[in-house]
């Protein structure tokens, strides 16, 4: 082994207490971005992590806040939201010299609100037992970027430089749509940033449920839509106008449900699956052997009472290669534990989101489903609500070659690190910035998935487990030492 890689590698090692406590400290900053309010807690954490890069000694690293003067957003967002988007976190370091590879390295310092059911500790306030660290973003996605800044410290501190050059894009928007990001990379400034950059790293995705690390060569994309269903200007009993004026809580159910039918498990939008394009050759071959099974699905979701099997599907498929209709929140009327009103509500309204598969375009997707309910609303309900469908936010699918040189040093760096070589996965969740890189270089994505596949993403006792958290840095101090040594003409 290199002499320099073993002294990063033996100064990791020294620096694990440090690195659990940091994990510690950074969820300790509550950096929600999927709810309102929590502006000042995502400038700390913004900062605390800047912080850590200089202190790292990673030579430029500065905050950016992409401004409502910047280029024109995706529809719907105001200039009112615009100018408090959380900031971009930009770091680099070129020490490794002008000829070295280029890394592009991006992660996210927002997480996903509280949520209810925490019992192990609260959000924000993480704990370690058993083996694992608790506490929202321990695994989404602030222990993988602890990882890899571990990874860096250990490169610097061990041997006083890094193996490669780095570009560091951290983001505090991924939970509500990457609006700034996406911007930011439209613009100059930020195709200056990643230019020339010939690998990317994305830390964010699950580990096989087999206990392997993974590389994921492909994430479902996202169109994700508020619906408001408006009936009567006032309530009324529904003794007086039941029969005459329409609930919109019924309506909102019938809309919901001429969206995907569970009898057929079809997708009943025209247009929604025309661009749903089969598996090659060789990801149906990955797919087959893949560990996402029934069985892995039921002993993730604390048991259902049967997985929704689509005719001459595989769990696998139904996770990667295939979208998927999901309601998130669904309310009408003034819900009370114990009461039972007779009134007819005046709204109804629902989060529901769409998962899209490689070629579902996020915007085209929304305007099928809008043509389609107002459809509905005509022909089924004879406009007797009236409906406000907004696209809250979207994500593309991607999908890349699981073969090339960079995949090949981050497999074998995971094999270093965890003792056994990955799994290859189609995951199921988004990355809304991944298909903007894809688009923006010509460099291969590492979709390094180092986090428990029982860590909890979004949900209560999130967690990831210490011997991920570690060998996720240790794997990242060898593929930074790998990538030194890729060819770039290879
Ligand atoms: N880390 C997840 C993406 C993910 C989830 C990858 C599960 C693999 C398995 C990411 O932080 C996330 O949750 N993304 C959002 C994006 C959306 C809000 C645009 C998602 O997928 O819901
Ligand atoms: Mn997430």
């Amino acid at each position: 082994m290199s002499s320099t890689l073993q002294q990063a590698l033996d100064s990791l090692k020294a620096g694990r207490p440090a690195a659990t406590e940091r994990l510690h400290s950074l969820i300790r900053i509550a950096s929600v971005s999927n709810a309102p309010g929590f502006d000042t807690e995502l400038d700390a954490a913004a900062d605390w992590v800047a912080e850590q890069l200089r202190e790292i000694g990673l030579s430029e690293v500065r905050l950016h806040r992409v401004g409502a003067t910047d280029l024109a957003d995706a529809a719907g967002t105001t200039e009112a939201t615009k100018a408090r988007r959380p900031q971009l976190v930009l770091a680099s370091d070129d020490s490794a010299g002008p000829d070295a590879e280029l890394v592009l390295f991006y992660g996210h310092y927002d997480v996903q609100e509280e949520g209810p059911a925490w019992s192990i500790c609260t959000a924000f306030d993480p704990k370690s037992v058993n083996g694992r660290t608790y506490g929202r973003g321990a695994g989404d996605n602030k222990g993988p970027v602890i990882a890899f800044m571990e990874a860096l410290r250990a490169w610097k501190v061990g041997t006083g430089r890094l193996p490669v050059r780095v570009r560091i894009i951290l983001e505090g928007q991924e939970e509500s749509g990457s609006g700034a990001i996406i911007d930011f990379l439209a613009s100059e400034l930020g195709k200056a940033f990643i230019e020339g950059a010939s690998t990317v790293l994305v830390a964010d995705t699950l580990a096989s449920p087999d206990g392997r690390p993974s590389i994921t060569f492909g994430l479902r994309g996202l169109s994700y839509f508020h619906l408001e269903v408006l009936g009567p200007g006032t309530q009324t009993h529904s003794g007086h106008g039941g029969g005459n004026i329409q609930d919109p809580g019924g309506a909102l159910a019938h809309l919901l449900a001429s969206i995907w039918d569970p009898r057929t498990r079809t997708f009943l939008v025209p247009g929604l699956v025309d661009r749903v394009t089969p598996l090659s050759e060789r990801e149906g071959q990955l797919l087959d052997t893949s560990p996402i099974t029934a069985e892995s699905m039921q002993k993730e979701s604390g048991g259902v009472p049967a997985l929704i099997q689509v005719p001459n599907s595989t769990p696998a498929r139904q996770m990667g290669a295939l979208p998927a209709f999901t309601v998130h929140t669904l309310i009408t009327g003034a819900p009370k534990p114990g009461a039972t009103p007779t009134n007819i509500p005046t709204s109804a309204e629902a989060n529901f989101s769409i998962r899209l598969v490689p070629d579902q375009n996020p915007e085209e997707i929304g305007r099928l489903v809008e043509e389609h309910l107002n459809g509905v609303v005509r022909e089924v309900l004879h406009d007797t609500v009236r409906i406000k469908l907004t696209m809250e936010k979207g994500s593309f699918p991607v999908r890349f070659s699981p073969e090339s040189p960079q995949i090949e040093a981050a497999a074998q760096a995971m094999t270093s690190a965890w003792g056994t070589a990955p799994a290859f996965l189609l995951a199921g969740g988004s990355i809304p910035i991944v298909g903007h890189f894809q688009a923006l270089l010509p460099a291969p994505i590492i979709l390094w998935g180092g986090t428990n596949a029982d860590s909890s993403f979004h949900g209560p006792n999130e967690n990831l487990t210490d011997h991920n958290f570690f060998a996720s840095a240790e794997g990242m101090v060898h593929l930074l030492y790998n990538l030194s040594t890729v060819s770039r003409a290879a």
